[in-house]
């Protein structure tokens, strides 16, 4: 009834929006929809948190205080283990929340610095606390390691977690606490930059814990942990060994990832993909600075090319999903991490769509600050599929073209959300993926990240930000990549190997340097001091110093043929300090 009245009083080019009719009562109810679940599934998912964390949490009975699990289910998947990343980036999401006014969260934050301090003195099969073992990508949740196979290391592990505690820690300092800030957290934030200033341009698996190379994600965290890290170590008086000399040097390698029309995710591995990938969108919320102008080089939510990426990227998802069928270019769709994906057939992912929401707000809040939107070559197609009729340029805000882009992209934001409203469950549980064909939840139930994925999304919606960590005094990359000076320890391999006539013996592995385990990269071992009584085949290799690293000999006959050695898989830490030497004295099996 009232709707009716209200529509009649309205002139009709109010009514009528382009060449689709859209009546404002649809509008509005929807609207009054799509508020109504933020509120009721915001409380959901600051609950399904706080549920999964130990130390209380209904759901993670007998876990430690402040350790994260990953998701109750137990089976099918198993994800009743803690990640490194997960527990980062919920607890970044945490911080963020305790910052802006949700101070019963404070002790769960303590928690948290705790665990994560012990976890740092673990040793794993990633290495010791100072060989590499920062890189774990999961443990158990009694906190001790996890000891089976898995893709591993995984460096976004450190730097994630770096800046969650950066951001707890800069709130401490402005808050009267540098005491907590010095004495409690800064130790555990240094030993993951020092993690990170040592690793960082070795390669190690992506987020998804499938690609071993080099990962879009993993750098953009790495160059914002190291940014922040050095400027906090400042205030505190402390150093940050390597961390400003490291930053730049990240950011100029980051560069490279972009392909002049989307971000690569994945480089320095021939995975078969287009590099199309959620990952892409992650990082540019994850390095959001509400302080920055629309810099392509960070990638900022804003940027050209983020947003020219956004739309390639999910794009890519649109003839993938049954559930995304007929839905054009510039309407929200469900987004997974990448289209090849075959992790349970391969499917959307609630945190993958909620990111490209949260790109696009966070896109909105820094044109509003920096009161322009600019459209050039590489974001013209993005800005199109919204306003068919755009062409490039500059519009400053209270300009009609300003608004208009910034309602269309409003609107295409809350398409995503709305995807994610319509397939969540009642009972508001978000699950990991959500099936392709039916929309219905998939895989692990109750994901700690999916919670913290939307409560990061509507926050943005509604305007809320997290602290700038430096982006404008840290957007400019060198316009040559030296990379950071190599600290090498010289590995000598010795091997007993009996060959015949034409045969040669060769070692690869887990390191760039021996090849990323590809026969054909491997490296050749010497038969200067074979002898029929002493077959061996030598070499020394320069390796990164206090390196964890599994490898195996190799040898090829003179067709080319490969033959492997048996398993297992052998292990060797690297020697430590650079310039060091090390001797592996190996029989072939
Ligand atoms: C393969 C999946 O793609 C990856 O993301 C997952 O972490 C592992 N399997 C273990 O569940
Ligand atoms: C699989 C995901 O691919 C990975 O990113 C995540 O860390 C684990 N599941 C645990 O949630």
């Amino acid at each position: 009834m009232l709707f009716t009245n209200v529509l009649r009083a309205l002139p009709a080019a109010l009514l009528f929006t382009g060449t689709q009719a859209t009546p404002l009562g649809d509008l509005e109810s929807r609207q009054t929809t799509i508020d109504a679940f933020i509120k009721a599934q915001t409380t959901i998912s600051v609950n399904g948190i706080l549920a999964n964390i130990g130390g209380g949490g209904s759901k993670a009975p007998g876990v430690s205080a402040g350790i994260v699990v990953a998701s109750p289910s137990r089976t099918d998947p198993d994800y009743w283990y803690t990640w490194t990343r997960d527990a980062a980036l919920t607890y970044k999401a945490l911080v963020e929340r305790f910052i802006s006014g949700d101070t019963s969260l404070r002790q769960k934050i303590d928690d948290y610095v705790s665990a994560q301090a012990y976890l740092q003195t673990v040793s794993n099969p990633s290495g010791g606390p100072d060989s590499g073992g920062l890189g774990e990508p999961k443990f158990n949740v009694d906190r001790t390691a996890f000891t089976g196979a898995w893709g591993r290391p995984q460096r976004d592990g450190p730097p994630l977690r770096a800046t969650a505690l950066t951001i707890y820690a800069n709130w401490l300092i402005a808050n009267g606490n540098k005491t907590q800030a010095l004495n409690v957290v800064w130790p555990v934030i240094q030993k993951d930059l020092g993690y990170t200033v040592r690793y960082w341009n070795q390669t190690g698996f992506d987020l998804w814990e499938e690609v071993n190379g080099s990962s879009f994600f993993t750098l953009a965290a790495t160059q914002r942990a190291l940014a922040e890290g050095a400027a906090l170590a400042k205030t505190l008086g402390q150093t940050c060994t390597g961390c400003a000399d490291a930053a730049p040097q990240v950011l100029c390698f980051a560069q490279s990832f972009w392909t002049g029309k989307y971000i690569d995710s994945n480089i320095n591995v021939n995975d078969g993909r287009t590099g199309l990938d959620a990952n892409s969108i992650l990082s540019s919320i994850h390095t959001f600075d509400p302080a920055s102008k629309c810099t392509d080089a960070t990638f900022q939510p804003c940027s050209a090319r983020a947003l020219a990426n956004h739309k390639a990227v999910t794009d890519s998802f649109r003839s993938v999903y049954a559930i995304n069928k007929g839905i054009a270019a510039g309407k929200a769709v469900a987004v997974g991490r990448y289209a090849e994906d075959v992790y349970y057939n391969g499917n959307p992912w609630y945190l993958a769509t909620l990111a490209a929401a949260e790109q696009l707000y966070d896109a909105l809040y820094q044109w509003d600050k920096q009161a322009s939107i600019t459209v050039d070559s590489v974001s013209l197609a993005f800005f199109k599929d919204l306003i068919p009729s755009i062409a490039t340029g500059t519009f400053a805000k209270g300009s009609a073209t300003y608004t208009s882009i910034t309602s269309a992209v409003k609107t295409y934001a809350d398409g995503y959300v709305a995807v994610v409203q319509k397939y969540t469950p009642s009972n508001g549980g978000l699950a990991e993926q959500f099936d392709k064909n039916s929309g219905t939840p998939l895989s692990a139930v109750d994901l700690t990240w999916s919670y913290a994925a939307f409560l990061t999304a509507v926050e943005r919606r509604a305007s809320i930000v997290p602290p700038t960590w430096g982006e404008p005094a840290n957007n400019v990359a060198p316009a040559t990549c030296t990379g950071t000076p190599a600290c090498n320890a010289k590995t000598t391999f010795n091997v007993q190997a009996t060959t015949v006539y034409g045969e040669n013996v060769f070692v690869t592995g887990q390191l760039t340097q021996l090849g990323n385990w590809s026969p054909d990269a491997a490296k050749a071992l010497s038969a200067a001091k074979y002898t029929a009584s002493n077959p061996l085949w030598s070499a020394t290799i320069d390796l990164p110093a206090s390196t964890v690293f599994e490898y195996k000999y190799i040898r090829k006959n003179s067709a080319g043929a490969v033959t492997w050695e048996s398993d297992p898989n052998r292990r060797f830490t690297t020697s430590a300090g650079c310039g060091s030497t090390a001797t592996i004295n190996d029989t072939w099996r």
